[in-house]
């Protein structure tokens, strides 16, 4: 057997080559700061691409996509991102978000946690002002009953499990504030077309109608197993570092959310279609 078909077989080269794309891009980042071009902390290309991004400049754009409509939905509700309020990024990733919420709304307390711990290395060593803390797949986190102010979390519940969403959903209840607000981004209705590509106009119609009839829908990754055994190899380069369980695509629909989410304490105030980068915003005030 050729090494290169070695390699292949352990599904090395992929990985490798994902690392070779961090090199390239280390030396871009590089040659950008000199002449003033990348003016924020730039991550690995392979942490990177966890967030969908495949170029720098889509990783800016990407969180300036997702962050401008949970701080003005959080605005527009009366929270004050102008005073020393205490800020949670549920699955914060490499800092899409906090990039620009630590920008333009300096005064806030910022906290973050993901499963992943090379993107909260990342974090620790870019963002100092950020108290940032590797969590478990499961609750509990690391923080006492009414914490926060304001939790955000971006393309987290549209990975989970309905069990796994609930136990979250009551776990982020216990840590935010009575009258404290979370915002937490879901597919539904607009982004069935994204996350499903390839279906025709009739499939996609039936499977709008099975969503609005179920009020979910859960497609499990069929890589997720095969790449949580592979991590001992090139953990770095891995999708699915800290998966312990079942991780998919989730879709739900409004009408679900609406009967199911308050269960955990939460007022569904309100269902904003696709603008979290296609994904729905969920607003919700802990009762
Ligand atoms: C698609 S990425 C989004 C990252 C970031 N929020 C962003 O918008 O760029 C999903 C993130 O959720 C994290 N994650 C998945 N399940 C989690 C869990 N149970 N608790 C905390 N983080 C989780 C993953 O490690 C990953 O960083």
């Amino acid at each position: 057997m050729s090494l290169l078909s070695a390699l292949k077989n352990y599904g090395l080269s992929k990985k490798l080559l994902k690392l070779g794309l961090n090199q390239v891009q280390n030396c871009i980042v590089g040659c950008g700061r000199l002449v003033g071009r990348f003016d924020f902390p730039v991550p690995p290309n392979s942490s990177m691409r966890k967030t969908g991004s495949k170029t720098i400049g889509a990783y800016y754009v990407g969180g300036i996509r997702t962050y401008l409509p949970i701080a003005t939905c959080a605005r527009r509700e009366g929270v004050r991102l102008d005073q020393n309020i205490r800020i949670l990024d549920f699955g914060c990733g490499v800092a899409r978000g906090l990039l620009h919420f630590t920008r333009d709304y300096p005064a806030p307390a910022y906290f973050a946690c993901d499963i992943d711990d090379t993107s909260i290395a990342f974090i620790q060593k870019n963002y100092p002002q950020v108290q940032s803390c590797v969590t478990r797949f499961s609750p509990p986190l690391p923080y006492e009953a009414g914490f926060f102010d304001m939790i955000y979390s971006v393309s987290i519940f549209s990975h989970l499990n309905m069990e796994d969403q609930a136990t979250w959903l009551k776990e982020l209840a216990r840590v935010t504030k009575p009258g404290g607000w979370c915002f937490l981004s879901t597919e539904g209705l607009v982004s069935l077309r994204l996350r499903f590509p390839g279906l025709g106009p009739n499939e996609l119609q039936s499977l709008r109608q099975r969503l609005l009839q179920e009020g979910f829908l859960y497609k499990e990754y069929a890589d997720w197993q095969e790449d949580v055994r592979r991590q001992a190899t090139l953990r770095v380069a891995s999708h699915m570092v800290g998966v312990e369980r079942s991780y998919g695509t989730t879709v739900l629909s409004p009408d679900y959310i609406k009967r199911h989410w308050p269960d955990a304490g939460f007022e569904v105030r309100a269902i904003v279609g696709g603008v979290v980068d296609g994904q729905d915003l969920v607003v919700l005030r802990r009762v």
